[in-house]
């Protein structure tokens, strides 16, 4: 009976071990494996069969320690069986998910467009709707186009005002896109509408709303029988596109050489509807944009007869606009590389590619 319960014991660490390699393999080796100890030719039957050639005595105690034996090794098989066919499914499943060429592939994170940016391609955009130009104009500019052409002669004092960067070849770092007012007048000669949106330079100190190298966006008209009227118009429209709804404007009093009379535009303040709070400074407006009716002088230097024609210019800080759009206190943000600010393009309001 001792020699029994031992061969009964190696049987059954056997199937333990077969069913544990067989499992690794597949299912189809589980089974076979099941069947060396279980089928009619397996082990444990044989020693099933051999009870009948026992003296009776003994049978019934051999046929109970064989038939606990069966049914542990068939234990053993089924739980290995549920096992590996979970991980059978398993593997299945994640094979699916890696080649399922029908999913959709995974989402590439995709890049977002500079609030600044974005402002440029509206005004861009709208004013080109309205037949204008776009010029880009040289960043390194001469004194002529400037200053001089724009009535501002070397003693004039609007020139310090302008903290100039000279450059060593007798050029200059433009100081504003009107700069290239007279180069277009020249170019185009009236009538004319023109816009430029580029990249202007001063010698400033840096703080909440000075950058030494900023955007502007200068646009101006010439034509016979122009007006402040139609100035306002164009303002009034240009805001709106960009702001998506009716902004209100004031234009008041401004100094600057090359406009007679100059005006400067203030907006109702976006962020407290007008009625006072820190980023309008409690006054519920906000400055916006220098302009004016062009000087004659600047139309004579641009070759263009003042009797004959008049015309109205502006230029705006296309950065200024996109903190008043998108919320943003302070300019040092728009420079500093914090992807966070930037506007996915499922959020732009405008034109989605500009290549000017
Ligand atoms: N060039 C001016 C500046 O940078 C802005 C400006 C004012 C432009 C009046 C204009 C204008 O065209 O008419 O401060």
């Amino acid at each position: 009976m001792d020699d029994l319960h031992k061969r009964l014991k190696v049987i059954e660490e056997e199937a333990k071990s077969a069913a544990a390699a067989a499992a690794a393999k597949s299912i189809e080796a589980l089974r076979q494996a099941e069947s060396r100890f279980l089928g009619k030719k397996g082990s444990l039957n044989e020693i099933v069969k051999s009870v009948g050639k026992l003296p009776p005595e003994q049978r019934a105690e051999v046929g109970r320690l064989a038939n606990d034996a069966k049914r542990l090794v068939k234990e053993i098989f089924a739980s290995m069986r549920q096992d590996s066919t979970a991980r059978a499914a398993e593997a299945e499943r994640q094979q699916a998910v890696a080649y399922d060429p029908t999913l959709p592939g995974p989402v590439a994170p995709s890049g977002g467009i500079h609030p600044t940016t974005a402002v440029l391609w509206e005004l861009t955009d709208v004013f080109e709707r309205m037949g204008f130009v776009v010029e880009a104009g040289p960043e390194m500019e001469s004194e002529f186009y400037n200053f001089e052409s724009l009535n501002i002669p070397s003693w004039h004092p609007a020139r310090d005002s302008q903290d100039t960067f000279w450059l060593t070849n007798g050029l200059l770092l433009r100081t504003h896109t009107s700069a290239m007012q007279v180069r277009a007048m020249r170019k185009y000669g009236p009538p004319l509408r023109v816009v430029v949106p580029g990249m202007c330079f001063r010698n400033e100190t840096v703080d909440a709303s000075h950058e030494t190298t900023f955007h502007q966006f200068e646009g101006f008209l010439v034509d016979r029988h122009i007006s402040v009227g139609n100035l306002k118009a164009f303002l009034q429209l240009m805001l709106r596109e960009v702001f998506k709804r009716d902004v209100k404007i004031r234009l008041r009093p401004g100094y600057f050489p090359f406009v007679e009379p100059g005006l400067e535009c203030d907006m109702s303040c976006l962020i407290c509807g007008g009625k006072g709070c820190p980023t309008c400074k409690y006054e519920g407006w906000v400055e916006l944009l220098g302009s004016g009716m062009i000087h004659p002088n600047v139309l004579t230097a641009g070759g263009i007869d003042p009797h004959e024609y008049t015309g109205f210019a502006f230029g705006v800080g296309p950065t200024r606009l996109a903190m008043m759009k998108y919320g943003i206190g302070d300019i040092r943000l728009m420079n500093s590389c914090d992807l966070r600010g930037l506007i996915p393009p499922e959020r732009l309001t405008g034109p989605t590619i500009k290549t000017t």
